[in-house]
């Protein structure tokens, strides 16, 4: 059992993220004026304010007053005003206006202009998410503690700075996901959620309610399917990976779901604030739950229990020999068509194993009377015919990328996952495509260093590599790149258990996420963007948004000198206004400590420690980086086989140059090998005593990087002949994803030797249960230390 594959294969991310390094985009947009997020189209600074206080009026008509009444709310809340309505024509002065100029024009239908002068602040739009969509640009020039849970207990008024944008999204789908069934979150959590969307300007929530481990949407006609489905025993101490399954006479006691009066109130809400529910209800994988609950749709009819933990390979399908099955699947769809109204349902269709398929005597059956060839083709027949159902229904389905296995369904939008391939094929053949690329937009990924962050499904996402996302890519002409809808973060929560967690996930990610999909491509620009987030936070602090800090930590770049003996260490700011102070001595550093300003040399082993200061605040973490000097610093090595050119860390010195590695593989300072063992000599230089030899090695199981099989150190003093005096067994394969790093140090007594050869033995190839199984497997070393 592992976790699935959302996973990174460590070359794909090297070569997409940018992690090593963000890439500095353009120069800030020449537009001057408050700080926004997203940055609109176009914005003009005015001289001048509008004073908005508890005299202000606001005025609407028609359906601009559903819109007018949502601002009020959002002024009450934050203020205690109860601002009055204005009756008949506008008033020219002290108002808030929002106005409907009723353009057909579709792509008019979430623009907006924002005017404001001292006489009145002027919203105009198309249509009233428009005007929606202009309130929450005017939200982030009034006050941050307006957004706080309570009124301020005595508002000052509010000086509205004067301006006029003109703004329009890029696209039409700017999503966020969320996965409620590896953990279950309250329903006020969603509620949450749509107003996290809807405040970055957001339209759609893609609801994750099926899957192995709960079922979270009520079906009438399927009671089981929550009263069984919806509950798992609870091993939350345990390993996501590493959970046994439910034992006869246990009780499943974990979970939860949704009742359709609760969903129907959610999807009116979200309606309220412009936000299209996308239902995934997920087949022919991901069904653990629901067979759990109803056996009698898989192929080997069961008995199964909710798993707890992590599932793979996902075998347990629904039987697609079966029409019963079909007839379930569509009653399910019924009830589900009668709660969203959006015109897309998610069928899922991601990381089918199907080996039961190959087994089932129906499945089987339906692949000869249908002429389908394979399993692959069965998938595709259930696809399509699931989508003919919900065609017929007036409903549209998307998917996940491995729907274009075996031949996409007509009329099916693809969301491509497994980086932007499977987008560029759909938008080829003239379908309809959600960008949503781990690479980019797994936000169940690392965000910061893993050393210091909670444990994560692996990855490294920082919020520089969401904001360097490009949702379309330039292979497409320009007829197939209007099939890019646009792009989604998602979440999935194998390891975030709490509304608490999603948010530190979420956040500040999301802004980033929120402005590749709403800002004009070439207005986007990372230093630009990070002033204007960090004039942001102030907001999600007032509401409690439990965000992350991990953007603001010291990111070290160290360069050592040829011997190995000293090393200058350039501390950079991801935040060009914070100061670095940092210490020499192991002490934490505060404000009081030195401050950076230029390159540091450290001489002989020795550890640096910084901090990233904002008026005297530290933000984010103490990175800390350990420099080592010792017998083989600097030293000759000599390689059997070659390092991979994509993890070269310091190429010929990279494991004598003192750099110990971090969490992260991609830091630097590790040097990978790809199924090759390591096997290095280094030449000491002279015959010494030698006390003690020890190497370390990164397990990171979800980028498929594990621990050595066996390590062994041998001596010789002319480099021809070897003495192996240790060999030390690796600890198998950890199979979690807790990322670890393995110490193989031994000491040695009447050691005398020149010449000393490390082997460390590569697994050779992802073990069986593994997302890459029988893909090569890698081996991680940072620094062999000699004493
Ligand atoms: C996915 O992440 N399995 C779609
Ligand atoms: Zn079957």
């Amino acid at each position: 059992m592992t976790s699935c594959a959302r996973i990174l294969i460590p070359a794909l991310l090297a070569a997409l993220c940018g992690c090593a390094g963000a890439p500095r985009m353009q120069a800030p947009s020449a537009q001057t004026g408050p700080a926004l997020i997203p940055l609109p189209v176009k914005m003009t600074a005015r001289p001048g304010h509008f004073r908005l206080d508890g005299s202000t009026v606001t005025a609407s008509s028609g359906e601009a007053e559903e819109v007018a009444e949502y601002v009020a709310q959002l002024i009450r809340r934050g203020t205690g005003w109860q601002l009055a309505r204005a009756a008949g024509v506008p008033p020219d002065s002290n108002a808030i206006v929002l106005e409907l100029t009723g353009s057909p024009a579709a792509s008019d239908a979430e623009g907006y202009t924002l005017e404001i002068t001292p006489q009145r602040i002027l919203i105009k739009a198309a249509r009233p998410a428009g005007l929606f969509y202009g309130v929450q640009t005017l939200r982030q020039l009034w006050p941050a503690a307006w957004e706080g849970p309570a009124p301020a207990v005595q508002a000052e008024p509010a000086r509205i700075p004067c301006l006029v944008i003109n703004d329009q999204p890029r696209y039409s789908w700017r999503g966020g996901h969320l996965d409620v069934c590896r953990h279950f979150f309250p329903i006020e959590f969603i509620y949450r959620y749509i107003d996290y969307l809807a405040m970055n300007k957001m339209n759609t929530f893609h609801w994750h309610l099926t899957d192995d481990q709960g079922w979270r949407i009520e079906i009438k006609k399927y009671p089981l399917l929550t009263e069984v489905g919806g509950w798992r025993v609870d091993r939350s101490g345990d390993h996501w990976n590493k959970r046994a399954p439910q034992q006869p006479g246990e009780k499943a006691t974990y979970g939860g779901y949704y009742s359709q009066e609760e969903i129907r109130a959610v999807v009116e809400y979200a309606s309220s604030r412009f936000i299209t529910i996308v239902p995934e209800i997920e087949m022919p994988a991901h069904a653990g739950a629901a067979l759990a609950a109803y056996p009698r749709f898989s192929c080997t009819g069961g008995p199964f229990t909710v798993p707890p933990g992590g599932v793979w390979p996902i075998v347990n399908l629904y039987c697609a020999g079966d029409d019963t099955t079909f007839s379930f699947l569509q009653d399910i769809l019924d009830e589900v068509i009668g709660l969203f109204p959006g015109d897309y349902i998610h069928i899922g269709g991601d990381e089918a194993d199907k080996s039961e398929w190959k087994k089932c005597p129906k499945c089987q059956a339906r692949i000869r009377t249908e002429n389908l060839g394979d399993e692959t083709g069965l998938q595709s027949y259930m696809i399509r015919r699931m989508e003919g159902y919900l065609h017929s229904r007036g409903k549209r389905i998307i998917g996940w990328d491995e729907i274009l296995e075996g031949g996409l369904a007509p009329r099916a939008a693809v969301m491509s996952w497994r980086g932007m391939q499977g987008g560029i094929d759909a938008a080829r053949a003239d379908h309809d495509v959600v960008m949503t690329p781990t690479d980019y937009c797994y936000f169940d990924y690392y965000q910061g260093p893993a050393d210091f962050e909670p444990l994560s499904i692996g990855g490294y996402i920082p919020i520089e590599t969401v904001y360097a996302f490009e949702p379309t890519p330039a292979s497409l002409d320009e007829k197939q790149a209007k099939h890019i809808l646009g792009c989604q973060a998602n979440l999935w929560t194998e390891f975030i258990a709490t509304p608490e967690h999603a948010e530190y996930m979420l956040f500040p990610r999301l802004l980033a996420m929120a402005e590749v999909a709403w800002s004009p491509k070439s207005s986007r620009g990372w230093d630009h963007f990070l002033d204007r987030l960090t004039a942001f936070l102030p907001r999600l602090e007032a509401m409690g948004v439990n965000y992350s800090r991990s953007l603001y930590s010291v990111k070290p770049v160290l360069e050592r000198s040829s011997d190995g003996r000293s090393a200058l260490v350039a501390l950079k700011s991801p935040a060009p206004f914070a100061v670095i102070h940092y210490t020499l001595d192991g002490a934490e550093p505060t404000a009081a400590s030195p401050r950076y300003e230029s390159p540091i040399t450290l001489q002989g082993s020795s550890t640096i420690k910084a901090g990233l200061f904002l008026d005297g605040a530290l933000q984010g973490r103490i990175v800390a980086v350990p420099f080592l000097v010792h017998k083989a610093s600097g030293q000759k090595v000599t390689y059997t086989h070659p390092w991979s050119d994509r993890y070269q860390a310091a190429g010929p010195t990279a494991l004598v140059d003192g750099l110990t590695g971090s969490k992260n593989y991609n830091d630097g300072s590790w040097q990978g090998f790809e199924q090759h063992d390591l096997e290095v000599v280094i030449d000491l230089g002279r015959e010494m005593e030698i006390r003690r030899v020890s190497s370390s090695y990164l397990e990171d199981f979800g980028s498929w990087i594990f621990a050595p099989r066996e390590v062994s150190y041998a001596f010789s003093d002319k480099g021809k002949e070897f003495q192996t005096l240790a060999v030390l067994p690796g600890g198998g394969i950890q199979d979690g994803n807790e990322i670890t790093i393995h110490h193989f140090g031994r000491d040695f007594s009447n050691v005398r030797a020149r010449y000393l050869k490390v082997t460390a033995k590569n697994i050779g190839v992802c073990p069986p249960d593994h997302a890459g199984a029988g893909g090569k497997a890698w081996l991680f070393v940072d620094e062999i230390i000699v004493e």
